[in-house]
C-alpha cells in the first residue's frame, strides 16, 4: 500500500481544518458500527483475503455500476456487458431485472472471471415491486410504521425473486416544497415522522438480517438534503443553515443508519456550495465518523460525472474528489473506472482509498450471501397474489385522508354513503385510469390495477354508476410543453391523459351528474407526466381542464364528493372552500379503487393524516407547519398562538392570501369524533443534566385520555407537539415529537402515554452541539398540528 503523497496529506489537513468548526462532534469518539453484520470479523477476514488477490483494475471494477437494462437517467451507457463482466470491470448493474437476465450476467461473473466475485443487482423498488402499494408519501399519511414495513417487506420478497438483492429505497429526503415532484417518494415535511418511517422501511427491507432470503439491502437516498432544492426545481442547489441541516434534514438518514442501513445513495445537489457527491463533511465526517455508518455509498445516476457541471474540476479531479469524500460506487458515470487508476499510479490518490471503498462493497456482497448463492431460481410469471393484494388494500385504506366532510343542507354529511344514495355519477379522468393509480416509480403491470370505476361497479352494479371521463388529465400543449417525454419515455400521453374535446366532455359530464343522486369526481395529476423525478411544477392545481370540470359539475347543485389522486399536495383552494366532501387518495396502487370505495361506503373509517401541508396558493411554498417564529406574527397563523392585532399592516403575512395551509400537516378527519383530556406530565421539573444523560431513555411521560365521542369505531392518530421557547437558538413554533394510532370503539376511552427523552428534548445550539437548556417546554396533544390540548413542564438547572 502506498503512503499518501505530500500533496494528498496537505489536502487532507486543509480540509480537516476547514471542516473542523462545522463538525465538532467528529472530534468526539467515533461511533460504533451501525450494522453489526457488516462488522463481523469473519466477513472481514474473507474481504481482506480477497482484496489481497485483486489488481488495481479489478478493484476499480467493483466500484463501477452500470445500467444494463432500461434507463432511469440521461445518457445510459451501452457497452459489451458480457466482456466487461468477464474482465471484472463492473461490480454492479442496475435496471437488470428478472431471474433470467440477472443469472445471465451472474454466470459470467462467477464462472468466467478470474476472481469469481458476484455482481450485485440494484433496482428502484419504491412502493412495492410487482404488487404496487400506495406511493411512499401516502404510506407516510398512515402514520403507521408497520404499514411501511409491510410495503417494504413485500417489495423485498418480490425483488429477490427477480434477482434483486439491493433496492434504491427508502427515499427519506425531507420534502417541504410541493413543487418538487419527488415529494411523492418521501415521507413529507416532518423530521420526526420521516425518521420513524425511515426506520420502518429499513426494517421491512432488511429484516434485521441481510442474509435472509426474504431480505434485501437498502440504499437510503438521497444523501443529503436533496428535498430542499431551491425553488422546488429538481436537481437544484440547496442552501441550508448548518443547524437546520442537522436538526431537520439529516435526521431521517441518521435514523435509517441507526436501523442498520447497508448502503446510502449520494444526492445530486450541492449543499451550501459543496456538491453532496464530493462532500467529505457529509459523506465521511457525519455519515461515517459521527453516525458509525459501515456500509457503502453509491452515487446517484451520473452524479460523479455531473460534478464537472457543478464546476469543481475536470473528470479526473471530480472522480478523485468524490472517491476521497467517501462515495464508493460510481453509478452510470464510468469515471472511477477510467480516471482513478492513473492517479493511483502517480501517487495522487492513495490506493488505500480505493481499497477502503472495495472493502465496503465486498462486505455487503458477502453479508447478502451472494458468494454462496449468486443465482436466482426462475419463477412463474408475475401476478400479484391474492394475499399481497389484500395487504395492498389494507395499507391503502390507512393512507386515505378525509380532508373535509361538511354537512350539506337537507342531506347531512355526504360520507360515508348511506343506503338512500341510489345512483352515482362517477366523473373524471382518474376514475378509470389504471396506469395513473399506480403512481410514479412502479414496476407493476397496470392491467392488475382496480380503478374506482371498477370498484364502484362491482359494489353497486354497473346500472347505478353513471360514468363520464369529463375531460383529459392534460389539455394538450400547456402542461407538457417543457416535458417532452414521460418518465417511462412514452412518446405521447396515454390513457385518459388527453381526450379529443374537453368542452364537449365537460358538458356530457354535467348531464351525467344531473341524472344521479351524487357526483363523485376523481381528479388530480398525471403520474406518468407530472409526478416523481424531473417533474417539478410551478402550477399546483388540477391539470388540464379539471378545475373547469369540477366547478361545472358543482354548479349543477348535486352534492359533490371529490377524490384527489396525486403524488403531491395539490393546490385545491376552490374545492376546499366549495366542495363539501374531499378525500385525499394520493396514488393508491393496485387495490386503489377498492380501498377508496371501502372508505366512501364506510367499511373502512378513514384514519390517514397529512404528512405534508396542502397550500392555498403556490406562492406559499415551501410550506410547512414547523415554522420559525417571527417578531411580527399574524394571529391564528402562527401556531404558537402569540396574540397580535392581525388588522395591523406590519405583520408577517401576505396581503393577498392567508399564511396558513388549506389543510395542515397532521390533518385528517374520521367518521367519528375524538375528545382529548388535558394532557398531564409525569413530573413537573427535570434537571437539564438528567436529560442530557438520558439518551434514548425516557425522563418524562406525557399522558392523555382520548375518547371516541361518536357512534362508530375509529382510529385516531394521536400526535404530540413540543415547543422549546426562550433558549439560546430560536426553535420552531411547534414540532412533532410523538404519535401513535389508537383504535377506539364508540364511547371508548384510552390512556395514551408519550415517553420523552433527550432525543425529543434536545436542539442544536450555535456551536452545533445537541443541548438541553433550562426552560418551560410547551406540549400540545391532539389530532393534527393544530392541536390545542396543552400542558408544560420545566427543564431546570
Ligand atoms: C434517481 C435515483 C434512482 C437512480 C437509479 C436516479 O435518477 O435520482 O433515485 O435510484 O436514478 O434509477
Amino acid at each position: 500500500m502506498k503512503k499518501p503523497s505530500f500533496a494528498v496529506a496537505c489536502r487532507l489537513l486543509i480540509s480537516a481544518l476547514i471542516l473542523a468548526p462545522l463538525c465538532h462532534i467528529s472530534l468526539a469518539q467515533a461511533a460504533p458500527p451501525s450494522n453489526a453484520q457488516l462488522a463481523s470479523p469473519e466477513i472481514n477476514r474473507k474481504v481482506e483475503a480477497l482484496l489481497k488477490k485483486m489488481t488495481l483494475e479489478e478493484k476499480l471494477g467493483q466500484l463501477a455500476q452500470f445500467s444494463a437494462g432500461f434507463a432511469t437517467g440521461p445518457g445510459a451507457s451501452n457497452q459489451h456487458w458480457d466482456d466487461l463482466v468477464a474482465k471484472e470491470q463492473v461490480g454492479s448493474f442496475l435496471n437488470v431485472v428478472g431471474a433470467d437476465a440477472t443469472n445471465h450476467y451472474q454466470h459470467i461473473a462467477m464462472e468466467k472471471s478470474r476472481l469469481h466475485i458476484p455482481l450485485i443487482f440494484g433496482l428502484d423498488v419504491i412502493h412495492g415491486d410487482h404488487t404496487v402499494f400506495p406511493i411512499p408519501l401516502a404510506v407516510a399519511a398512515s402514520f403507521d410504521p408497520k404499514a411501511a414495513e409491510t410495503v417494504a417487506h413485500t417489495g423485498a420478497v418480490e425483488a429477490r425473486a427477480d434477482g434483486i438483492p439491493w433496492v434504491f429505497s427508502p427515499m427519506v429526503d425531507i420534502s417541504r416544497d410541493a413543487r418538487w415532484g419527488r415529494i411523492i417518494e418521501s415521507n413529507g415535511e416532518d423530521a420526526y415522522l420521516s425518521s420513524a418511517m425511515a426506520r420502518a422501511w429499513v426494517r421491512g427491507y432488511q429484516q434485521g438480517d441481510l442474509s435472509r432470503p426474504d431480505s434485501v439491502a437498502v440504499s437510503v437516498k438521497h444523501f443529503a438534503a436533496y428535498g430542499a432544492a431551491l425553488a422546488g426545481r429538481d436537481y437544484n442547489a440547496v442552501e441550508l443553515s448548518p443547524i437546520t441541516l442537522r436538526q431537520v434534514y439529516l435526521k431521517p438518514y441518521q435514523a435509517a443508519v441507526a436501523e442498520g442501513a447497508a448502503t446510502m445513495m449520494s444526492s445530486f445537489n450541492s449543499i451550501n456550495g459543496v456538491p453532496a457527491t464530493a462532500n467529505p463533511l457529509i459523506m465521511t465526517e457525519i455519515l461515517r465518523k459521527e453516525w458509525g455508518f459501515n456500509g457503502f455509498v453509491v452515487s446517484d445516476w451520473g452524479a460523479v460525472a455531473e460534478l464537472i457541471n457543478h464546476s469543481i474540476g475536470d473528470g479526473p479531479t471530480v472522480a478523485r474528489k468524490a472517491l476521497e469524500a467517501g462515495v464508493d460506487m460510481d453509478m452510470e458515470g464510468n469515471l472511477y473506472g477510467t480516471a482513478i487508476a492513473a492517479q493511483v499510479r502517480s501517487g495522487k490518490v492513495p490506493e488505500s482509498v480505493v481499497d477502503e471503498a472495495v472493502r465496503r462493497i465486498l462486505r455487503v456482497k458477502f453479508v447478502l450471501g451472494l458468494f454462496d448463492h449468486p443465482y436466482t431460481e426462475p419463477g412463474p410469471a408475475w401476478e400479484p397474489t391474492p394475499e399481497r393484494r389484500a395487504l395492498a388494500r389494507q395499507v391503502a385504506g390507512e393512507t386515505l385522508v378525509l380532508l373535509k366532510n361538511d354537512p350539506v343542507e337537507g342531506v347531512g354529511k355526504l360520507l360515508p354513503f348511506a343506503g338512500k344514495t341510489k345512483s352515482f355519477a362517477l366523473i373524471g379522468p382518474l376514475a378509470d385510469d389504471q396506469r395513473d393509480m399506480q403512481g410514479a416509480w412502479s414496476q407493476g403491470n397496470p392491467q392488475y390495477v382496480v380503478t374506482l370505476r371498477k370498484a364502484l361497479e362491482e359494489r353497486l352494479g354497473a346500472d347505478h354508476v353513471l360514468y363520464a371521463v369529463g375531460c383529459g388529465l392534460l389539455s394538450g400543449k400547456d402542461e407538457v410543453i417543457l416535458n417532452h417525454a414521460s418518465f417511462g419515455g412514452s412518446a405521447a400521453p396515454s390513457g385518459s391523459n388527453q381526450i379529443p374535446d374537453d368542452a364537449k366532455s365537460i358538458a356530457e359530464a354535467v348531464e351525467t351528474a344531473k341524472k344521479a343522486d351524487v357526483a363523485v369526481l376523481a381528479l388530480g395529476e398525471s403520474a406518468d407526466w407530472m409526478e416523481g423525478e424531473a417533474s417539478s411544477r410551478v402550477h399546483l392545481g388540477f391539470t388540464g381542464k379539471q378545475e373547469d370540470l369540477l366547478e361545472a359539475v358543482a354548479a349543477t347543485g348535486k352534492p359533490v364528493i371529490l377524490v384527489v389522486l396525486a403524488g403531491r399536495p395539490l393546490q385545491i383552494k376552490w374545492a376546499g372552500e366549495h366542495v363539501p366532501a374531499i378525500l385525499e387518495a394520493w396514488s393508491p396502487g393496485v387495490e386503489g379503487g377498492y380501498a377508496i370505495a371501502d372508505v366512501l361506503f364506510g367499511d373502512v373509517n378513514p384514519s390517514g393524516k397529512l404528512p405534508a401541508s396542502l397550500p392555498r396558493a403556490v406562492g406559499q411554498e415551501p410550506l410547512y407547519y414547523a415554522q420559525m417564529p417571527t417578531g411580527r406574527p399574524a394571529t391564528g397563523i402562527d401556531l404558537s398562538h402569540i396574540p397580535t392585532n392581525s388588522d395591523e399592516k406590519f405583520h408577517s403575512r401576505y396581503v393577498d392570501e392567508e399564511n396558513s395551509a388549506l389543510f395542515p400537516f397532521g390533518w385528517g378527519l374520521s367518521y367519528t369524533s375524538f375528545a382529548y383530556s388535558t394532557p398531564e406530565v409525569s413530573r413537573q421539573t427535570i434537571p437539564a443534566k438528567e436529560v442530557m444523560a438520558s439518551g434514548h431513555s425516557p425522563v418524562i411521560k406525557v399522558g392523555v385520555d382520548v375518547r371516541n365521542t361518536g357512534s362508530v369505531a375509529g382510529t385516531e392518530v394521536v400526535q404530540l407537539y413540543l415547543r422549546i421557547p426562550n433558549v439560546s437558538v430560536e426553535q420552531p413554533v411547534r414540532e412533532l415529537k410523538g404519535f401513535t394510532r389508537v383504535a377506539l370503539a364508540p364511547g371508548e376511552s384510552k390512556h395514551v402515554e408519550f415517553p420523552l427523552s433527550f432525543d425529543e428534548l434536545n436542539f442544536y445550539n450555535v456551536d452545533l452541539k445537541q443541548v438541553v437548556e433550562p426552560t418551560a417546554y410547551d406540549v400540545w396533544v391532539g389530532g393534527s398540528s393544530l392541536a390545542t390540548a396543552h400542558t408544560t413542564f420545566q427543564v431546570v438547572e
